[in-house]
């Protein structure tokens, strides 16, 4: 069983994104998930493939912000691009770029670099369609980052043809990682939740959430 690092944040997250879901859309009945809905709204097909591409685009917009395109509201700045909440300044990106040591690995916090592929830019060029398909090497850590925030938000945004749970065997992700270092201050859980809502809204989903202080490691 894959532990990530960040498996408690996940677990935070998917919670306050139920709540908001419970509360948000007018259009949608109450018989269709969200991420069914909206991939048949966006995509025109409630299918595996565009149930993942929704996902996708907004964890991919959450994370990278936006940056290349035209209409996105200038509150989304991105969780891997240092931004600001409560007029505080925060910069998420120490926990994913290895500067940090907030990975646990056998019970001792390492450093590593989970950002391997590029970073926000394989994220821009899907988001600008410059990629048909979001391009990871399923070798590098940056897959298996962004492979397990959409298993982890198909679960939560209830996708009924959500993704296989990915392989175990490549990379780093076959020892056991569970995370315990990251620990993450109440101004960065609200960041990363707020620029997660800001990029749903995107994409018509009306977000209802509160960020409390209910994360503990
Ligand atoms: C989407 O497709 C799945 C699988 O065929 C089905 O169970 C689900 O009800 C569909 N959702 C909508 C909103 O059409
Ligand atoms: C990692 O992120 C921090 C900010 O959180 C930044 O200061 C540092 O330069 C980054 N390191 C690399 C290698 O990108
Ligand atoms: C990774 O991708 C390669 C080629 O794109 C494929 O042959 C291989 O089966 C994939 N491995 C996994 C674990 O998905
Ligand atoms: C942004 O533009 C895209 C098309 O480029 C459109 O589908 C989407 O609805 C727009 N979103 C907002 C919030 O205006």
């Amino acid at each position: 069983m894959m532990r990530l690092p960040i498996q408690r944040l996940f677990c935070t997250t998917v919670a306050f994104l139920f709540l908001f879901f419970r509360l948000g859309s007018a259009q949608r009945p109450n018989s269709a998930s969200v991420c069914d809905y909206y991939a048949q709204a966006q995509f025109g097909a409630n299918t595996s493939a565009t149930q993942l591409k929704w996902i996708q685009s907004v964890v991919t917009l959450a994370f990278e912000g936006g940056s290349t395109l035209s209409n996105v509201t200038s509150e989304l700045t991105g969780i891997l691009r240092p931004g600001s909440i409560n007029d505080v300044a925060i910069d998420l990106r120490e926990y994913f770029n290895r500067s940090r040591a907030s990975t646990n690995v056998r019970n001792a916090p390492v450093s590593i670099n989970w950002l391997d592929q590029g970073s926000t830019i394989p994220l821009a060029d899907f988001l600008s369609s410059k990629t048909e398909t979001l391009v990871l090497s399923n070798t590098s850590n940056q897959y298996h980052l962004f492979g397990n925030f959409f298993t982890a938000f198909g679960r939560s945004f209830g996708c009924t043809l959500p993704p296989p749970p990915l392989s175990n065997t490549d990379g780093p992700v076959s020892l056991a990682y569970a995370h315990k270092f990251m620990n993450l201050e109440y101004n960065q859980l609200a960041y990363f939740i707020k620029q997660l809502a800001i990029a749903s809204t995107h994409f018509r989903v009306s977000p209802q959430y509160r960020v409390k202080r209910s994360m503990s490691v």
